[in-house]
């Protein structure tokens, strides 16, 4: 077995503390399929006083410094300071993993030009759409995206469905921990407006800034709409889609629209996410699976993790370094016409 592969993880929250325990508790197994064992060599944490932790807790700048980390794990969130601690762990040759889908969508190409950046948790939890993309569907020509990827406004649309009204839905999406105290990352399509941007890099090859993604949330939604809808056959769901023709226009948005019942994305319940990839030559393939909640996203990082012990290439990574300088692609929305893209 080669030596072991040394690990700084900032950041022991809901993911953190899930991968933490995965490391823990699956050390032989995680230890056969990387062909070497991964230690956890330090945690940093925000709040150290008084926790335990199964590695010694320091701050984000002491891990940065100690010389014999492999990996830099960055598991915390926002976009500063985790821009600069990973920064400054791939300028000095770190492999870098992170769950942190607003800081790809918005620095992606940048960063992942400095090193081997990889990020498959940052898009729909445990679903493997990012290597997808950027390996096993590399030589195929993908011309659309269709997806529910925020299970917690898929959740609110199905409370409003039973008849529960907007306000109702969201407070119980907040008491059952799907929802954050400031919702409006999901309720405003923040959140699935920056997956589909990375996702839209990967699969078309175009670099695509965030905002210039349409977005249209669920806070202007009324149960009687969804219940309306519900009656004529229809389930009311927030669709992130983007097309390209020709390879060179691209059309996308993040809205609220009407699925037929028997569609497979009506049966996409509760926190699950699912995507519909239509490629040239394969053909629509749909993934589906649970989204979000900390083992779904830890089980994402462990497996680029175990790629990075594995010193397999960072495909995601690469192809999103080869973007970094073209222009911003411009988009416009594919509104609310018909057709729209495939598999709903
Ligand atoms: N939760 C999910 O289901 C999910 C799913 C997919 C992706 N993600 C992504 O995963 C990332 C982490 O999410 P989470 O839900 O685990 O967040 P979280 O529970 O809020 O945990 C954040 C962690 O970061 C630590 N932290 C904050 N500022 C820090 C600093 N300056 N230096 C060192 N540590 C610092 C916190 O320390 P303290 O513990 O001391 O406060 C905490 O341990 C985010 O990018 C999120 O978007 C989450």
């Amino acid at each position: 077995m080669r030596a072991p592969y040394r690990v700084g993880l900032i950041g022991l929250g809901n993911v953190g503390g899930a991968l933490a325990r995965r490391l823990v508790d699956d050390a032989d197994r995680i230890a056969d399929t990387s062909g070497r064992p991964i230690v956890l060599e330090a945690i940093a944490v925000a709040h150290r006083d008084g926790r335990s932790a199964p590695a010694p807790l320091v701050s984000a700048e002491a891990l940065l410094k100690r010389p014999n980390l492999d990996a830099v794990i960055e598991l915390m969130g926002g976009l500063e300071p985790a821009h600069t601690y990973i920064y400054t762990a791939l300028q000095s040759g770190r492999q870098v993993i992170t769950a942190n889908k607003q800081l790809i969508a918005a620095s992606g190409p940048e960063l992942c030009r400095l090193g081997p950046l990889r990020f498959e948790a940052s898009v729909a939890s445990a679903i493997p759409i990012v290597e997808t993309l950027a390996e096993t569907m590399a030589s195929d020509r993908i011309t659309s995206l269709v997806g529910i990827l925020n299970g917690t406004t898929n959740s609110i649309l199905e409370a409003m469905a039973q008849g529960a009204s907007y306000a109702d839905a969201l407070v119980d999406a907040q008491r059952r921990g799907l929802a954050e105290a400031d919702p409006s990352a999901d309720v405003d399509a923040h959140d699935p407006a920056a997956k589909l941007a990375i996702l839209a890099m990967l699969a078309f090859r175009r670099r695509i800034e965030p905002s210039q993604i349409e977005r249209v949330g669920i806070g202007g939604l009324d149960q009687t709409e969804l219940l309306g809808a519900r009656q004529r056959g229809f389930v009311v769901k927030l669709i992130a889609a983007a097309t390209v023709s020709n390879g060179v226009s691209i059309e996308a948005d993040v809205r609220p629209r009407l699925i037929p019942n028997d569609a497979p994305m009506a049966r996409v319940a509760g926190a699950m996410n699912a995507i519909a990839v239509e490629a040239a030559h394969a053909g629509t393939l749909t993934l589906q699976g649970p989204g979000a909640g900390p083992d779904a996203a830890a089980s994402a990082v462990l497996a680029d993790l175990v790629r990075a012990a594995r010193d397999m290439p960072a495909s995601a990574g690469a192809l999103l370094a080869s973007l970094a300088d073209q222009p911003a692609a411009r988009i416009t929305p594919l509104g609310l016409r018909t057709p729209y893209p495939a598999a709903t």
